[in-house]
């Protein structure tokens, strides 16, 4: 009666579908709806859903052959052999390129660039010769088509590209081809007739990845799964995909800006939180070998209430500059704000500066921004952030190119940052003349031509690197409002008669 079995719940040969209720933030299934998930507690998450429970599900992967125990001597070397990616930014972040056999996750806000992604990935793995299928359940082969000539693909022999919703028809053509790389585009939008579940719903999604692992394992083919994010910010069903793939990859930036950075979140092959910086141009996504010059290309060094701090991503390290803006409050209750920087230290510094320094940050709302739309997750930026509050409190700027970097204590105290020597070499590199770092941090192992490495204990120590010099008068003003002009003559900037966190 009706052509669609999919729809109506039911498939041909399969048990009556019973409903039930799943969690799309973690999976967790329940028999009855709930507003708030038991499991990981998000609410607002659970839907409902249409599956078949008895129903076998046919013996996809025949080829689990390697069941039997083997010698670690007599696994096939083959099975780690990477191949690369075309990109060398991409396979920094893979750990060194793809893995055979391996299911890639690549996950990100639609738009954000992953189909130009894995679509030049395709490409450049195809122009080496090595066999490619391209499926995609969200764009017609005539689009994809257009937009392979706009990224300059060209048509490499062994490239094919398929337009399909249906997972058992892909998996056939898998199996009839035997790609070395498939790519799905995207998990949401395609689906199999063997669950009467919708497209897109945990249930699909987890069987889907089911039935493509053994397939990747068993023809050693490097899947990867392209992934919506949803718009709290995770994948549909995010636990249970990021625990049965190999590798995670999150594809993260601005809509309005051009950069895209590629982080690894999960690989059993290689480092997690390693990031490849890509820039979204004409011709698809370019790969970004200097990203500090990216972030500092709009950085001018006299320009007050900025800092220039090193942080690592992964094993890289990246210059960039920090903002802040403090200014009398406006309401009782100062305001504090972060982009890109977390709101709890954000609070915390400006604590410290109220009560070791006797600054009057409580009568100062303070916006603070990580220029360029990157996310600072370490603390090794507060030392920078702070000084960029100071400047903007004082007006006055930094000497010169100074990168600082250091953990802020409650105390007041710098504490030491690790990997602190790369992170020095990229400033050095980047034309920097002078570093502030954690005492503690120090002597370094090998002096870092031309950069001036000065070690602060305290944050106290580190004021004296602002352009005017810093009075070293005990408190005689502690009422002084914060002002943002021209630096005045009285102390702004004092250091308490007894130095509080030594005791
Ligand atoms: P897309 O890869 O379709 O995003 P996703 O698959 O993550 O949803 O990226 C689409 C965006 O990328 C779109 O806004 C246009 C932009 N774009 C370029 O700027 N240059 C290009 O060469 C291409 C192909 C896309
Ligand atoms: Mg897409």
């Amino acid at each position: 009666m009706c052509a669609s079995t999919r729809h109506t719940g039911y498939a041909i040969g399969m048990a009556k579908p019973k409903t039930i209720y799943t969690c799309e933030a973690c999976g967790s299934q329940f028999p009855r709806w709930m507003g708030r998930c038991t499991e990981c507690e998000a609410w607002n998450t659970i839907v409902e859903e249409m599956v078949s429970t008895v129903a076998p599900l046919p013996p996809v992967a025949q080829g689990r052959a390697a069941a039997q125990p083997m010698r670690l001597s007599e696994v096939p070397a083959s099975a780690g052999n990477r191949s690369s990616s075309g990109f060398a930014e991409f396979d920094r972040v893979l750990g060194g390129g793809l893995v055979p056999g391996s299911v890639i996750l690549l996950g990100g806000d639609p738009g954000i660039g992953k189909s130009t992604l894995m679509l030049q990935v395709a490409a450049r793995v195809a122009a080496t010769g090595q066999s490619v299928l391209y499926a995609t359940g969200e764009e017609s082969a005539q689009q994809v088509k257009l937009r392979a000539e706009r990224l300059g693909a060209g048509d490499p022999e062994t490239f094919r590209l398929m337009a399909e919703n249906d997972l058992e028809r892909i998996i056939a053509a898998i199996n009839d081809l035997r790609p070395n790389l498939v790519v799905i585009d995207s998990i949401q939008a395609i689906s199999s007739s063997q669950l009467a579940a919708a497209p897109g719903s945990v249930s699909q999604i987890r069987h889907i990845t089911n039935q493509l692992i053994p397939i990747a394992k068993q023809h050693l083919t490097t899947i990867g799964l392209i992934g919506h994010v949803t718009k709290e910010g995770s994948l549909a069903g995010p636990r249970v995909l990021e625990h049965m793939v190999d590798v995670v990859l999150y594809c993260e930036g601005e809509r309005f800006r051009t950069y895209r950075l590629l982080r690894g979140v999960k690989n059993r092959f290689g480092a997690t939180d390693e990031v490849g910086v890509f820039e979204m141009a004409e011709g698809g996504l370019v790969e970004v070998e200097n990203p500090s010059a990216l972030f500092l290309a709009e950085y001018e060094a006299e320009s007050t209430g900025s800092a220039i701090i090193a942080t690592l991503e992964g094993t890289r390290p990246m210059l960039v500059e920090v903002q802040a803006l403090a200014y009398p409050a406006t309401a009782a209750v100062p305001r504090r704000a972060a982009t890109g920087y977390e709101y709890n230290r954000l609070v915390q510094l400006a604590a410290v500066f109220e009560k070791r320094l006797g600054l009057p940050l409580g009568k100062a709302d303070v916006l603070v921004n990580v220029v360029g739309g990157l996310r600072i997750g370490e603390p090794a930026g507060d030392l920078g952030i702070a000084m960029a509050i100071i400047s903007s409190l004082r007006g006055v700027p930094l000497t010169g190119r100074t990168v600082v970097m250091g953990e802020v204590g409650l105390a007041g105290e710098v504490r030491r940052v690790h990997q602190l020597e790369p992170r020095l070499r990229e400033a050095a590199k980047l034309g920097f003349r002078r570093a502030l770092v954690p005492a503690k941090n120090l002597p370094l192992r090998s002096p870092i031509p031309d950069l001036e490495v000065i070690g602060v204990d305290r944050i106290w120590d580190a004021l004296r690197h602002l352009r005017e010099q810093v009075t070293t008068e005990p408190a005689a003003d502690r009422a002084t409002a914060p002002h943002t002009g021209e630096p005045g003559p009285a102390v702004t900037v004092v250091q308490p008669a007894r130095r509080p966190g030594r005791s």
